[in-house]
């Protein structure tokens, strides 16, 4: 079996990848209600939200997309905090359905400062909504929502959230930080398979919904509202075996519960920072805001990164990440998020060790 290391896919416990073997059902009758019934409900308590939450088929992006188009109207302003990849896609859909952005974009490998926020959104009272990505998988930074997002409440925006590898592996309550749409997918902290995206909406994002006129068909909040509430089904044809798969999963993440969880993914990033730095590498994030999800390294002592990832997989059976856009042959990544454990961080590190001088990789 192949060390997985990518930020999502991420492995699938045994139990899990049996679950995902079972014969199908109608998903418009009894069993799966109670299904989906099921892991709303659970999944509301990993959010630690009391909002309506969806689970929508598609990708992560497909649940970025529903974020925007139920909440907003082509014409409205737009506040995007982006530092890396993802958080410039969030923009970028919300500019193709038509909204006004204001981009505020950061230092790739640093967080968003809160006051800048704050500056931002004084300069543009105008402004309705704020995008922001919690987790930044592309630069593996993790940003302070829990200071964010009074700035942005405190304001009076909407605050729409990119959580998709975050939620479920590091803390984020849901409520407390008065995040009106969260969104995440199946394929990170939630050691299932890709295929489902997760949504809250708050009473503030059904208020928006209501004026929101942007067009959609596929991704309609109040269709899987009314499905969910009145038939215990979702509009359309559901990725079934992903259901299966995450019944399954959800009941092992609550059986380790929310904060050893959160611990685990702590002390593995914590380890996997340390075990990169030893070996002479340096971590590409800003410290304290490095994400205990995804770990980032720059490339030094002349290491060519694209050399390195190819013996490691060929090699060693271990799977990382590069960089992408403008870090593309600058970082790797180390996902560490879901199905991991310490055991799993020693193989990689050890691995990574061998690889080095064959990678060009000399130590100063
Ligand atoms: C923070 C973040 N946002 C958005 C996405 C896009 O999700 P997907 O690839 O499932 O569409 C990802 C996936 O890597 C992500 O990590």
């Amino acid at each position: 079996m192949k060390q997985l290391r990518v930020p999502g896919p991420t492995p699938c416990p045994e139990e899990v990848l049996k679950a995902m073997g079972r014969q199908m059902m109608n998903h418009r009758g009894p069993e799966f209600a109670k299904i989906l019934n099921n892991v709303t409900d659970k999944l509301k308590q990993l959010f630690q939200t009391k909002n309506d939450l969806f689970l929508l088929t598609g990708s992560g992006t497909g649940g970025l997309e529903a974020a925007v188009v139920n909440t907003m109207s082509p014409g409205d302003k737009v506040l995007s905090v982006s530092i890396g990849v993802f958080g410039d896609r969030f923009a970028t859909i919300a500019e193709k359905f038509g909204a006004e952005v204001t981009r505020l974009s950061f230092e790739w490998g640093k967080a968003a400062d809160p006051d800048a926020v704050r500056q931002a959104l004084k300069a543009d009272p105008a402004i309705k909504t704020v995008l922001v990505t919690h987790n930044e998988t592309s630069t593996g930074v993790t940003n302070d929502l829990a200071a964010i997002s009074p700035v942005v409440k405190e304001a009076g925006k909407l605050l729409v959230v990119d959580a998709i590898s975050s939620l479920g592996s590091i803390d984020l309550p849901v409520d407390k930080w008065h995040c009106d749409v969260t969104v995440t997918g199946s394929q990170k902290g939630w050691m299932v398979p890709p295929g489902l995206a997760m949504v809250s909406v708050s009473p503030e994002g059904w208020e928006a919904n209501k004026k929101a006129k942007m067009p959609r068909f596929y991704w309609d909040f109040g269709k899987a509202k009314s499905y969910l509430a009145e038939k215990g089904e979702t509009p359309w044809t559901p990725v079934v075996s992903v259901f299966f798969a995450l019944e399954v999963a959800l009941d092992m993440m609550l059986k380790e519960g929310m904060a050893n969880i959160f611990a685990r993914h702590a002390r593995l990033a914590k380890a996997t920072r340390e075990g990169v730095k030893a070996l002479g590498l340096p971590p590409f994030a800003e410290e304290g805001h490095a994400s205990n999800t995804v770990t980032s390294v720059a490339a030094a002592g002349g290491l060519d990164i694209k050399k390195m990832r190819k013996i490691l997989n060929e090699e060693y059976g271990v799977v990382l990440a590069g960089g992408q856009q403008k870090l593309d042959g600058k970082i790797f990544r180390i996902g560490h998020l879901g199905w991991v454990n310490d055991g799993d961080i020693k193989e990689v590190l050890a691995a990574i060790k061998k690889v080095l001088p064959q990678a060009g990789f000399r130590s100063s």
